[in-house]
């Protein structure tokens, strides 16, 4: 029964940190699933030689035909076929466990977990304070961050009020009332782009000058950013709060950011 009870340590340990590692959770989880795993499967391995190890005092009388009796091993609550099984499913635990390097090869590196955005989060600005619909008025501005995520470096996001016809045809509540929603960091250095001028509905990075046209999906018209800011889509949820509705559409800044070397 020990011995089972080590095994089922075991495979919960191993598949915890298989888990832990493909949902990028913090390196203390992983750490401390493999180390449960590890230990459980310690503990089984001395609880069966515990088990198996017969007694000073035991000798074996014999006697010509028929069964060795008292038997050499002891009783345990569990049978054969569920021990075998445990084992098995330890095995298998392991070999899960195995393939998670693999997950790191097939993901983008640090994407998710840089941006801090997701489908559902509500907008909110520096206080943390939730965005109504009817924050902005046509060509207002402003820095906001997704719910709970204000210190997420990479998570910064600037949002427009267009004039309705402006925007470019987008579903949902928050286009239809003429918001736009754009990552602050620009992809040309990292700079944040904080001039918005609203004759030209364009945004300025006070760094290299670039442009980038906010009613066309803030393309980049001038200076040296390589590409637009990446956009976040948006809209209004059941109580009149601007929320995401997924991640960023692009990589947040510089591509150099994401360049392996
Ligand atoms: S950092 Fe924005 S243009 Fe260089």
């Amino acid at each position: 029964m020990r011995v089972g009870v080590f095994l089922a340590l075991s495979i919960a340990g191993a598949l915890g940190a298989s888990v832990a590692a493909a949902e990028g959770a913090a390196p203390f989880f992983f750490a401390a699933g493999i180390a449960l795993a590890f230990l459980g499967l310690s503990g089984a391995a001395a609880a069966a030689a515990l088990d198996l190890h017969a007694p000073d005092d035991l000798r074996e009388t014999r006697i010509a035909r028929g069964p060795t009796f008292p038997s050499p091993f002891p009783d345990d609550d569990l049978e054969r076929a569920t021990f075998g099984k445990m084992w098995l499913a330890a095995l298998g635990a392991f070999t899960v466990l195995g393939t998670v390097p693999l997950i790191s090869l097939a993901r983008k590196p640090g994407r998710r977990v840089l941006s801090g955005w997701r489908a559902g989060l509500r907008l909110v600005d520096e206080r943390n304070e939730p965005i109504r619909a009817d924050r902005l008025v046509v060509g207002g501005i402003e820095t906001v961050f997704p719910q709970d995520g204000v210190d997420i470096p990479e998570a910064p996001v600037v949002l427009i009020r267009l004039p309705a016809d402006r925007v470019r045809p987008a579903a949902g509540a928050a286009a239809r009332a003429g918001y736009v929603a754009f990552s602050k960091i620009c992809t040309h250095a990292g700079c944040p782009v904080a001039i918005y001028r609203a004759q030209s509905h364009e945004l300025y990075c006070p760094c290299h000058q670039s442009r980038f046209d906010v009613t066309n999906g803030a393309k980049n018209v001038s200076g040296p950013a390589p590409r637009p800011l990446p956009g976040l889509p948006i809209d209004v949820d059941a109580d009149g709060y601007l929320v995401a509705r997924a991640d960023f559409d692009a990589p947040v800044g510089p591509d150099d950011w994401y360049r392996v070397t």
